[in-house]
């Protein structure tokens, strides 16, 4: 049943059709959002008491009445139903049941659009923080992994084709980097979050003398936003969210996608525990990577969020309009998601061992050092390009042979430069050629060893 005396009840003669309000209540999703509803009501009644606009003994029966309803939803006693429009109104309406008259000061100089907009930025100040704490305990996880194999060597790739040799500590790192820009990343969209819209009213402010600052004091907000209008019409603090997670899920997404390719027979580069893995009811030999799989697979949902607030919001007129309460699913959708993703990722790298002497075979089995082979011929003075044409006629060769590089003789080195020298076969070493590497953020050891002591005075 809908509720048939609406608060703005004067306007109206007739109760809300029942299908327009079940099409219109949001109660289902908004509820989520109480404690923030709570805490923010109750900044303003003290506000309001504070200012004179309302007296010291009715901000203190609304701020008493509304803790008790904090107490009344935390036990269960209290609980939203269908019949209620949203969070706002369902908390006022009990509010009012429980303080009587005084409770109808509350919404004094407010309106829900102010009011649902420092919800879910009070809301979003809690869940920043806490999602870019998830995105750290990815990081740690990665860097344990570096430190666990940190002499392990495997094929870089390129085109998903075997490149050239890399320290897997190398490849770990990467990411970790990634990652650490995408918790800049929500620590700057915090910045924006972080601006109070209490008291902006409907979107023309109030002619009460409120005082939004010492308001948005009280509930940890850093400033103020400035133009009322504003302050209740955009959501692109959510846009931004939406976009930072979007690229964390894209970050994921890759790693996941290799460590289903890496635990497969084809590579066996990794296998993952039991713990994060499942059997198939038909195949007794299966072990499936799905924890990997479902972080993948969760990217389109979060991908989802941006699009749809982006939508919501385009070509919207200022200042509100209900379109805007649509943005909620989506939050929460984003938020949890990624969040859920991250910590189940940092669960699968923990719960998978490497198996660098694969990844290693798989390092010298093939045509790696060719790179290094054409520089070879340019160090001793052949132009890179033709050093490059030289090798891969090399390369052809061999393969020809069925031969890998190191089974080549000096002999038919020589048939394609006369450069060549015994000394060409330690420049076909791998480890070597990590070690050769001089520029800045290599692969070279030493620059690896360097990368991973600096995250672990900044992450540990
Ligand atoms: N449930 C609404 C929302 O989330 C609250 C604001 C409603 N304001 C209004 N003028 N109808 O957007």
């Amino acid at each position: 049943m809908a509720e048939t005396t609406a608060l703005w009840g004067g306007r109206f003669k007739e109760a809300m059709d029942e299908i327009a309000h079940r099409f219109s209540s949001s109660i289902a999703f908004d509820s989520k959002l109480w404690r923030e509803d709570i805490q923010g009501s109750i900044a303003h009644a003290r506000m309001l008491g504070e200012t004179g606009i309302i007296s010291r003994e009715e901000a203190h029966a609304i701020v008493r009445g509304l803790e008790q309803i904090a107490g009344e939803i935390e036990r269960g006693e209290f609980q939203f139903d269908a019949s209620m429009e949203d969070v706002h109104l369902a908390i006022e309406r009990r509010l009012m049941e429980n303080i009587g008259a005084a409770g109808g000061k509350l919404h004094t100089g407010r309106s829900r659009n102010d009011q649902v907009a420092t919800d879910e930025r009070l809301y979003l100040k809690r869940a920043v923080p806490d999602l870019s704490e998830t995105i750290t305990l990815v990081m740690r996880e990665l860097l344990r992994k570096s430190e666990a194999y940190p002499d392990a060597i495997m094929p870089g790739y390129t085109h998903l084709q075997r490149a050239q040799p890399i320290l897997l500590a190398h490849h770990f790192l990467a990411y970790l980097e990634m990652f650490a820009r995408d918790r800049e990343r929500m620590e700057d969209v915090l910045r924006r979050i972080d601006r109070s819209p209490l008291g902006a009213a409907a979107f023309a402010g109030t002619s009460y003398p409120i005082d939004r600052a010492q308001a948005a004091t009280a509930l940890g907000f850093r400033s103020v936003l400035s133009n009322s209008i504003d302050a209740v019409s955009d959501r692109d603090y959510l846009i931004e969210l939406s976009a930072a997670c979007s690229i964390v899920m894209m970050h994921l997404s890759r790693m996941a996608e290799e460590l289903v390719i890496w635990s497969t027979r084809e590579f066996g580069f990794i296998s993952m525990s039991d713990a994060v893995t499942t059997g198939s009811s038909i195949m007794p030999q299966k072990k499936n990577p799905d924890m990997a799989e479902l972080i993948r697979g969760n990217v389109g949902a979060v991908y989802g969020t941006l699009v749809n607030v982006l939508t919501t919001m385009k070509a919207l007129p200022l200042a509100y309009n209900r379109d805007m309460q649509q943005d909620k699913p989506p939050m929460f959708e984003a938020i949890e998601t990624t969040r859920n993703s991250l910590e189940m990722m940092a669960l699968v790298l923990r719960e998978t061992v490497f198996h660098p002497h694969r990844m290693e075979a798989a390092v010298r089995r093939d045509y790696l050092m060719a790179t290094e082979l054409a520089d070879y011929l340019a160090r001793k003075g052949v132009p890179f390009r033709e050093a490059h044409h030289m090798t891969g006629s090399i390369v052809a060769h061999a393969e020809e042979l069925g031969r890998s590089l190191e089974e080549l003789t000096l002999e038919e080195y020589r048939t394609f430069s006369s450069k060549f020298d015994a000394d060409v076969f330690s420049y076909l070493d791998p480890r070597r050629s990590l070690e050769e590497k001089k520029s800045l953020g290599s692969t070279n050891p030493r620059m690896v060893r360097e990368a991973m002591e600096a995250w672990r005075t900044r992450l540990y």
